[in-house]
């Protein structure tokens, strides 16, 4: 594998908030590991290098005593700072006793963890999802993973001409990739894609939700954000009847997800999704039908991601007009890790 670098002064995703509890777990990010878990005291998650500094043993393993994290090994305890405060067979703390402690931040369902300089924290805002606490839409979330590098997998959403042949009994309909109208842009530090296909088959898992089988109109909206962010406003209404703006009769699915690509190794993906669907639309057994063959759908990307990294030498051999929007990607993502590069040596000096 090519370890190419990587942005860190980031927030990244390190888990969900219904995973974190007063039982540490263990996660990794940028092949840093990771434990993360609540205090009793306060409900406030901590994260901190799971690497006791006696003998380099997880502290996930070890459990929460008070509001510190004991190590399972020789005892040794920890304070939210990652500060040592007590060694069971001696009085004193041998100076400089620390593991690294992780900014965090939880919101929207997510536990966003700082990667870089802690002292940058402030300057960038954790990617906001407002679906995820907005009354009128209701979430479910799911948590996947994946042997692969997950800059391949941010290609992979950013590529929906994959679809039809990768998803042919799930989400996949012969006309997303021959037939779609498709803008690629760039706004920022964000770099999003357009589709609108009119006129053709609904996918398979979308006449199970809906039981609408004539064609339809659909779009695909497809938004990426650093350091692993990808929100897709999908739907699509019966055909010739306004798309996106069609009224609420002629309207069959109409839904925002968020994707999170979070590279856990250079070599494994921690894979989050939310889902987002109107509260006073579709019937929590649609909802549910709609959950399980996304899922399904996620799954054969996993299959077939893990297969492409076994052949990945870490560059494509050729591109063709719809890898527009992964290309754009690249080249935004290029530019600010070049640009932190550049402050980092700035702020050496
Ligand atoms: S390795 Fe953690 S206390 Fe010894
Ligand atoms: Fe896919």
């Amino acid at each position: 594998m090519i370890n190419t670098p990587q942005l860190r002064n980031r927030w990244y995703v390190a888990g969900l908030t219904e995973e974190v509890t007063d039982k540490p777990i263990a996660s990794r990010m940028l092949n840093e590991p990771l434990v993360l878990f609540r205090t009793p005291s306060t409900g406030k998650v901590v994260v901190l290098e799971d690497r006791c500094v006696h003998r380099q043993a997880p502290l996930s393993l070890g459990e929460i005593v008070g509001d510190n994290i004991q190590c399972g090994y020789h005892g040794l305890e920890y304070d939210c700072s990652g500060a040592c405060v007590r060694v069971p067979s001696q009085k004193q703390i041998p100076p400089g006793a620390a593991v690294r402690s992780y900014p965090c931040i939880e919101q929207q369902g997510f536990i966003h963890v700082w990667m870089g300089d802690p002292a940058l924290s402030n300057s960038v805002v954790p990617y906001d999802f407002p679906f995820a606490s907005n009354a009128d839409w209701r979430v479910r979330y799911a948590h996947l993973y994946g042997h692969f590098d997950n800059r391949l997998l941010i290609d992979n959403l950013m590529d929906v001409t994959h679809l039809p042949f990768a998803h042919k009994s799930t989400i996949g309909a012969s006309g997303v990739a021959e037939q779609a109208v498709a803008k690629t842009e760039r706004d920022g530090d964000r770099v999003r894609i357009t589709r609108f296909m009119e006129d053709i088959a609904p996918a398979p898992a979308h006449v199970a939700v809906t039981g609408y089988s004539d064609n339809v109109d659909r779009w695909q909206v497809i938004e990426y954000a650093p350091p692993g962010f990808v929100w897709l406003q999908v739907g699509s209404s019966k055909a010739g009847t306004g798309g996106r703006e069609a009224a609420p009769e002629n309207m069959l699915l109409d839904r925002h997800t968020l994707h999170l690509a979070m590279p856990e190794t250079d070599e494994t993906t921690l894979y989050l999704w939310v889902m987002a669907n109107k509260a006073d639309g579709l019937s929590s057994e649609q909802e549910d039908a709609i959950y399980d063959a996304s899922v399904l759908a996620f799954n054969e990307d996993i299959v077939i991601i893990e297969a492409q990294q076994d052949r990945w030498d870490g560059a494509p051999k050729i591109d063709v007009g719809a890898d527009a929007g992964a290309l754009e990607v690249r080249r935004l993502v290029d530019r600010l890790i070049a640009e932190e590069t550049e402050n980092t040596k700035l702020h050496a000096v």
